[in-house]
């Protein structure tokens, strides 16, 4: 594999992608730093006073874990003096982060979730931080962006992506061009291109949900998941459960070697009656991923990336993955659903 950075695999696709502008560019390299200095701090969180909680609970009443605070910090103090940003949110922060008048804006809008799987830090398994990228709807305007720009339907995004902190820590993106994957090679302090042109493939063995709410879940739901663990016409064993409890571990395995994940609303259960996973942070950036490496996301009924949401941290309930395993999904979740 030729040893190609991100930024040069972006000018290398500079004609097919309008997105490869140094602004752009720019702000790439600044989440690329930012993982860098997570990667650092999760490799050694065993050794430093980064694991456990602050005591703080944020904005999603979860408790907040230190490295959940530290990767936020990190990103919010390189991303807001990049001059590239109109405006930022994270699933960390209620509202919207304002980047300060002191600093040059950009048309761009970041929202991450800055540590995803925070349940498994202290427990030394893979990690992620997810990002999307949104243009500012009118690129003449350089004043501060305003909710009703950052709260715009998935399809919308410009780029997403993720890191994952893993054997290995990896990039994955889109700008609409393709999934491509790098990985960071540690002594050249590099992500170099690792895996071109990802293609998720239509059927897989796995699937990843957490069976433990079997009985919050409505009769489809529980229909779609004893299909998965049934042998079918078109796989004769019954696929294997694999869940990680990080959303992007387990998104990533199924993306690389076929399979869906499900994490559906609670039907029984008033806490998570739109399931547990964020619209923006989480949902929207990881089905622009899914798509574009030939897979399908949906919330059970719709396409993801059709969701227009009406708050910043909106929840749905997620089933993405391997397209042919989703039409069956989907069909035994919508059984009067015409093709
Ligand atoms: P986060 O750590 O950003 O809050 O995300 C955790 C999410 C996701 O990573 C994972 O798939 C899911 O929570 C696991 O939830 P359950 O423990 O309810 O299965
Ligand atoms: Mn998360
Ligand atoms: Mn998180």
């Amino acid at each position: 594999m030729p040893q190609i950075t991100v930024t040069e695999h972006l000018l290398l696709h500079q004609k097919e992608s309008p997105m490869a502008t140094g602004k752009f560019t720019r702000l790439l390299n600044e989440l690329i730093l930012s993982a860098k200095i997570i990667t650092r701090e999760v490799n050694k969180a065993g050794l430093v006073d980064v694991l456990g909680f602050t005591g703080e609970i944020n904005v999603q009443g979860e408790q907040v874990r230190k490295l959940d605070e530290y990767a936020n910090s990190i990103l919010i103090h390189r991303m807001e003096r990049a001059g590239v940003l109109c405006a930022m949110a994270s699933e960390e922060n209620a509202d919207l982060i304002d980047i300060p008048p002191t600093f040059p804006k950009g048309n761009y809008i970041l929202i991450v979730d800055p540590l995803d799987g925070s349940s498994n830090i202290d427990v030394n398994i893979n990690v992620g931080t997810i990002f999307s990228i949104y243009r500012r709807p009118d690129d003449n305007d350089h004043s501060c962006a305003d909710l009703s720009d950052v709260l715009r339907k998935g399809s919308e995004q410009v780029a997403a992506g993720y890191f994952l902190y893993g054997t290995s820590t990896m990039m994955v993106y889109t700008t609409g061009k393709g999934v491509h994957g790098f990985t960071l090679d540690p002594g050249v302090g590099e992500f170099l291109l690792s895996h071109p042109d990802i293609m998720t493939p239509p059927r897989g063995n796995v699937y990843s949900v957490n069976e433990s709410y079997w009985n919050y879940w409505d009769e489809p739901t529980q229909q779609a998941i004893m299909a998965m663990k049934t042998p079918q016409p078109h796989r004769r064993k019954p696929c294997s459960a694999r869940y990680v409890g990080s959303l992007v571990a387990d998104f990533h395995r199924n993306l690389l070697t076929g399979g869906v994940f499900f994490y559906p609303k609670d039907s029984l259960d008033p806490k998570k009656p739109h399931g547990k996973l964020r619209y923006l942070c989480e949902a929207a950036p990881l089905a622009f991923i899914c798509e574009q490496a030939g897979g399908m996301a949906t919330d059970g009924e719709k396409r993801i990336l059709d969701i227009e949401p009406q708050t910043l941290h909106e929840r749905v309930p997620l089933f993405i993955g391997s397209r042919d395993d989703m039409l069956d999904t989907m069909h035994i979740l919508n059984p009067e659903a015409t093709d």
